[in-house]
Order: structure tokens, then C-alpha cells, then sequence
């Protein structure tokens, strides 16, 4: 095989070291690749997404919740929604999987050294934003405070609450908890507002001049939380949104994934607020 087209057409071998269950329809897997990926992977930006591939089902693009360690180990936090992510969840530990990539843009770790960050998940929109998120933290001395908004339907649809609330508990970050209803269920070891996502940034105080945001979750709430943002005085330049497309191949050859004239998978799918406002149908 070409070396060079190995896990970008080709896919790297992997193994499905085992999973966690977070929810009744999501899991956490944590899958080895093979040794000759781990160049690939050790450029991976938080927010960009690689091809997995389910032998017998096919391939579909996954946002890394992180790279724990430098042995190349992923964890990836999927959903269970039809026929690749169904088979994915009835694999057994040990079984083979493949990857391509990481492939498109990530969140602007860069650009954000020395400044605040607010992270603003919904929902599943938590998977990539965990993997910026332990990267702020691991490399805490480089960037300023970290803010963590993540709504959920319910309690038990928060995903990662007892680990949040335990980075919360030991300072390493503030931590702003909502589900858009509480039925009568124990709702765990964590304490949450009730209300919609763009409620929690009513009235926040916090440094909207000099903050970068990263946005990741259902599309229904970007206009909202974009609109709340520019309302608190934070520049589009700074807003960063990741966007979901139906995707095939995953590096700008097909088309699927077109954002206007833009490609979700190499352009996207972390976009400028400013760059999506040129975009009518992006939001
Ligand atoms: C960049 C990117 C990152 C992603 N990261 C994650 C992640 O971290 N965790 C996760 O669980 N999922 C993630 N997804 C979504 C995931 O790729 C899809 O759920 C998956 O492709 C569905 O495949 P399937 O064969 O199981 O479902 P299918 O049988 O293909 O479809 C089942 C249903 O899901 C809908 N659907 C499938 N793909 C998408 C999509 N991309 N957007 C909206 N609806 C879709 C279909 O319309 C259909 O209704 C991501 C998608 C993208 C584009
Ligand atoms: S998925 Fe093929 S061009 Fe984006």
C-alpha cells in the first residue's frame, strides 16, 4: 500500500478496545489504532473528525471526545441513530474497526493562547467540545479561564456529568449545567438549571471583548446563541461553530457535504461565525 494515501483513502486498522455506556443510546469508545497512524494522529486539532469504519456496515465521520494519551487511543462518544453506529454498538471488545484522517478544521487553539474561553455544547454537541476541553486543561497555564454551558433534553441525556462536575468541584473550570425539563427522576450527583441553553448566557457576566467561543450542538440553536453572543459585545471573528453535514468521502472529492460553496469536511466543519453570516443557508 502507498503510504502516503494510507488513512486518507485508505484506512488505518484499528481495535475496539471496549465501551462505556453514557446514555440508552450513546456510548464512549475507546479504540487503538494501529502504530502507523500515530503520526497522522498526533496532528489531530480538537474538532476535526475522522472516518470510521465499521467492517460489514460501512464509514461514517466521528469528532474525537479525545485523545487521552500519546499512544494514539481515541475515544469517541457515538450515538446510536441507524445502520453503522447500530453495528458499532453491538461489537464486542477486540473487535476491528477503521480510521481515515483526522481530516478538516479544528477549533483555533492557536489563535486562543492567553485568552478566555466559553464553551457552549448542546446535547451531543459535548463530544468534540470534551476534547477542546481537556486540551484547555491540560495546557492550562497557556490559555485563560474556561467556561463549560452544556444543555441537555434531560438529566439523564447530560452526558459526561459526574466528570464535569468533578472538574467543576476541583476549580479546573466553570461549569454551567441546564436541561430543558426535569421529570420526577433522581437526576444524579449534579445540580442543574432549568431552561434552554441560550437562557444560561442571559445576563452572564463575563469578558465578551477578549473571549473566544466554541459552539457545538443541535443547528436549530445556532441562530439563537450566535445572536446572544454578538448581543454581549463578542466579535463573530472570535465565535466558532461546528457544523454537521451528510458526509461521503470525507476530503473535498464528492460534494456531499457542501455548505454553499464551501465543503463541511475540509473547509468546515469548525466555521467562523463571520464566515457563516456570508453563507445564507450555513445556519
Ligand atoms: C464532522 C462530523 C462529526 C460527527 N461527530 C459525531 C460524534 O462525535 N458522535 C456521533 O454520534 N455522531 C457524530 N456525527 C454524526 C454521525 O456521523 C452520524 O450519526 C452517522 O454518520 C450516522 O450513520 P448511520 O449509518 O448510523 O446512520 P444512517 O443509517 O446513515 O442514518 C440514520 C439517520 O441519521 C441521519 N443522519 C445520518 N448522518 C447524519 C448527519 N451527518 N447529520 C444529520 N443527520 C444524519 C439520517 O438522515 C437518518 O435519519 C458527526 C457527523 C459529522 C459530519
Ligand atoms: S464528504 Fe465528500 S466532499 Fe465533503
Amino acid at each position: 500500500m502507498n503510504r502516503a494515501s494510507s488513512g486518507i483513502h485508505t484506512p488505518f486498522a484499528a481495535t475496539l478496545i471496549g465501551s462505556q455506556a453514557l446514555s440508552a443510546d450513546t456510548a464512549l469508545f475507546r479504540v487503538a489504532p494501529e502504530a502507523s497512524a500515530l503520526e497522522a494522529l498526533s496532528r489531530f486539532v480538537p474538532g476535526q473528525f475522522v472516518q470510521l469504519s465499521v467492517p460489514g456496515a460501512g464509514e461514517v465521520p466521528i469528532s474525537p471526545a479525545d485523545l487521552p494519551g500519546g499512544d494514539g487511543t481515541l475515544e469517541l462518544c457515538v450515538r446510536r441513530v441507524g445502520h453503522v453506529t447500530g453495528l458499532l454498538h453491538t461489537l464486542p471488545a477486540g473487535s476491528e474497526l477503521g480510521l481515515r484522517g483526522p481530516f478538516g478544521t479544528g477549533f483555533p487553539i492557536r489563535e486562543m493562547a492567553g485568552r478566555p474561553v466559553l464553551l457552549l455544547a448542546g446535547g451531543l454537541g459535548i463530544a468534540p467540545l470534551r476534547s477542546l476541553l481537556f486540551h484547555l486543561l491540560r495546557e492550562s497555564r497557556d490559555f485563560g479561564e474556561v467556561t463549560l454551558m452544556y444543555g441537555a433534553r434531560e438529566p439523564k441525556l447530560m452526558l459526561f456529568r459526574e466528570e464535569l462536575a468533578a472538574l467543576a468541584a476541583r476549580r479546573r473550570l466553570r461549569l454551567y449545567l441546564t436541561v430543558d425539563f426535569a421529570p420526577q427522576e433522581p437526576a444524579g450527583n449534579f445540580s442543574c438549571a432549568v431552561g434552554l441553553l441560550p437562557d444560561l448566557l442571559k445576563g452572564f457576566s463575563f469578558d465578551a471583548q477578549g473571549s473566544y467561543v466554541a459552539v457545538c450542538g443541535p443547528p436549530a440553536l445556532y441562530r439563537c446563541l450566535a445572536g446572544e453572543l454578538e448581543g454581549a459585545g463578542v466579535e463573530a471573528e472570535r465565535i466558532f461553530l461546528s457544523l454537521e453535514r451528510r458526509m461521503r468521502c470525507g476530503i473535498g472529492r464528492c460534494c456531499h457535504c457542501a455548505v454553499g460553496q464551501k465543503l463541511c469536511c475540509t473547509d468546515g466543519p469548525v466555521f467562523r461565525l463571520s464566515e457563516l453570516k456570508q453563507i445564507p443557508e450555513a445556519l
